[in-house]
């Protein structure tokens, strides 16, 4: 939420991008007629019910009635926020971002931790045996620039007073996770700032230069820092080129000694075991995560653990690894004494998800048994139930079934599909419906006189759509349903933009024309109705009267010309 981006930006955009690119990059799509159909991404369906359609810039499921423009799509798809969509489709584009009005203030921790990574960095280059240290990691300028990595002093209080003397409070070092028992949080440690999203600062890992105290100590959990959803060096790999696939290793040394050899997409959880959240996170930047760990019992647990959170990430399209490393070895040793190729060797050769899932399941089973068999589905059963129907599950369930020797192996039927919400359709409706489709229709539109009379429910809202497309000629489907994203009736909109309408330019034109015709004339008739009352009581005074005579011979004229101009 918290960032408006301005509504003229959207429209740009949407202008520059074109959906058909947007979606056939992740999903593919064949021609058909003047749209493009698939089997739609959002449930699982042998034949395609999705189709895309580049005049309208909008998609639609009439299978699950998932609909929307290309940044709904990616919201969904991609399991983006807005602005996150808006952000990613700007830069596929190449439009830069406007500054965001930001509706919330960003939270007062950002500013101390930003200045902290400065006055860490400065002290690393007046450290030399800092800068010893990291020359005997083996790492280059270019990375402790690149990571800004920095020093923090033994001194009890350095950061602190620094930081006081910039006129920051305590109260606000200490919600950044700077402090510790009023002292410095971290000292005699090698600094490693960790970047949000948005490359902000939001904590720090620090290494200690000897062996007393722990070896690697992490921020706290604070209002801008949560360990579990963030990944080191995600920021700085999204920064380059997009890379072809994540490696996900355990360590900050690992991430900076892997991008030091050459090998992009290295990032690292935070000392944690993978959460939901992140692999999220990791298949939202790229379609291939490969997971790194130590080839010992911990590391094979901790690999089941990013197993069990990434299941629910996975489907067609996207694919996971694991890739368990010799003994006493970690990324960093490893490239050091092996090289990048010999590393990327390994990547290519990691063990698949489906793989290590059911090796694993496997473990102690006696699988030539019938019974070790069984187990073996009794155990896989409530894993594949958790992933998301499609067809990579439908391939999990096929290993299963060859594993298991149990063909007849199925997972209990998914509750069918959400049908697309039925709409009663009035006429203010359907005019509304067409007008979102194919919102030229309004340019020649007359509009009803409705004056005096109650307009019927949703006149208002086909009125300030009429407007809104008249200032807009060449606005397409999506970009007007962008436009209303935020305001009242949005839903409304949505649902008619996915009702059937005249497939024909011409015949659209004449349906509207018909509708704004029977609006006035179900006015005008409600007017006579009610003057004709105060006739017949003997109410109605010369005025009135002359009125009720003209809206008579306007009820002539509006039925001749509804007969006039649509000849049956
Ligand atoms: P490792 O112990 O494998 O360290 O911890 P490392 O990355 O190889 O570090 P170097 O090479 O000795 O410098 C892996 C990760 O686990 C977390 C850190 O994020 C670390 O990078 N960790 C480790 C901690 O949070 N605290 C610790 O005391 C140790
Ligand atoms: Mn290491």
């Amino acid at each position: 939420m918290g960032n408006r981006i301005p509504e003229a930006f959207i429209e740009q955009l949407l202008d520059r991008v074109d959906i058909v690119d947007v979606i056939q990059r992740r999903v593919p799509l064949k021609p058909a007629g003047r749209e493009f159909h698939a089997c739609c991404p959002f449930h699982d369906e042998k034949t395609p019910s999705f189709t895309v359609s580049p005049q309208k810039q909008f998609y639609h499921c009439f299978g699950c009635g998932a609909h929307g423009s290309a940044i709904g799509f990616l919201m969904r798809f991609e399991g983006l926020e807005f602005v996150d969509a808006v952000e990613e489709l700007a830069r596929n584009a190449g439009i830069a971002m406007p500054t965001l009005q930001k509706t919330a203030p960003p939270s007062p921790a950002f500013e101390p931790l930003a200045v902290a990574a400065e006055l860490f960095s400065r002290r690393l280059e007046q450290h030399p045996p800092a800068q010893a240290y990291l020359q005997q990691r083996g790492l280059n300028q270019a990375m402790i620039d690149q990571y800004q990595l920095g020093f923090a002093p033994a001194a009890q209080d350095w950061l602190l007073q620094e930081l006081r003397r910039q006129n920051y409070s305590m109260e606000v070092l200490d919600r950044a996770g700077l402090v510790n028992n009023g002292r410095d949080r971290f000292r005699d440690r090698i600094m490693f700032p960790i970047h949000d999203r948005r490359g902000r600062i939001i904590g720090f890992g620090g290494r200690a230069m000897n062996d007393y105290g722990p070896k690697y100590l992490n921020s706290p959990e604070t209002e801008v820092f949560h360990k579990g959803n963030e990944l080191y060096g995600l920021y700085h790999a999204r920064q380059r080129n997009r890379p072809p696939r994540l490696l996900v290793v355990e360590g900050y040394m690992d991430v900076i000694a892997l991008t030091q050899a050459g090998l992009e997409g290295a990032v690292a959880t935070l000392g944690t075991a993978t959460t939901p959240f992140q692999a999220e996170r990791l298949f939202q930047t790229c379609n291939e995560v490969v997971f790194c760990f130590d080839g010992d019992n911990a590391g094979r647990k901790a690999a089941w653990r990013a197993l069990e959170s990434t299941l629910p990430q996975m489907r067609a399209g996207r694919q996971a690894a694991f890739l368990f490393l010799p003994d006493g070895e970690d990324p960093d040793t490893l490239i050091r004494a092996q090289g990048l190729a010999d590393f990327n060797q390994r990547v290519q050769n990691a063990t698949p998800l489906s793989e290590f899932f059911f090796q694993r399941l496997s473990e102690g089973l006696r699988m030539e048994s019938l019974d070790g068999r069984a187990q073996l589905v009794a155990a896989a059963q409530p894993y594949l139930e958790k992933m998301p129907a499609g067809v990579f599950r439908d391939l999990m369930v096929e290993a299963l079934q060859e594993r298991s020797r149990h063909q007849g192996f199925r997972l209990p039927a998914a509750p069918a599909v959400k049908r697309s919400r039925k709409v009663q359709v009035t006429p203010v409706r359907l005019a509304v419906a067409m007008i979102v489709q194919d919102p030229i229709l309004c340019q020649n539109v007359e509009l009803p006189d409705l004056s005096e009379a109650e307009p019927p429910p949703g006149f208002e809202l086909l009125l300030q759509l009429i407007d809104f497309c008249r200032s807009r000629p060449h606005i397409t489907t999506a970009q007007l349903l962008e436009h209303w994203r935020h305001r009242e009736h949005a839903k409304a909109l949505e649902i008619l933009a996915t009702l059937s309408v005249p497939a024909d330019a011409e015949l659209r034109a004449r349906e509207l024309r018909h509708i704004m015709q029977a609006l006035e004339v179900a006015a005008v008739a409600q007017k006579i109705e009610t003057l004709g009352q105060r006739q017949a009581s003997g109410t109605l005074d010369a005025n009135g009267k002359e009125v009720l005579r003209a809206l008579l011979a306007r009820k002539t004229a509006l039925q001749q010309i509804s007969r006039d101009t649509d000849p049956e």
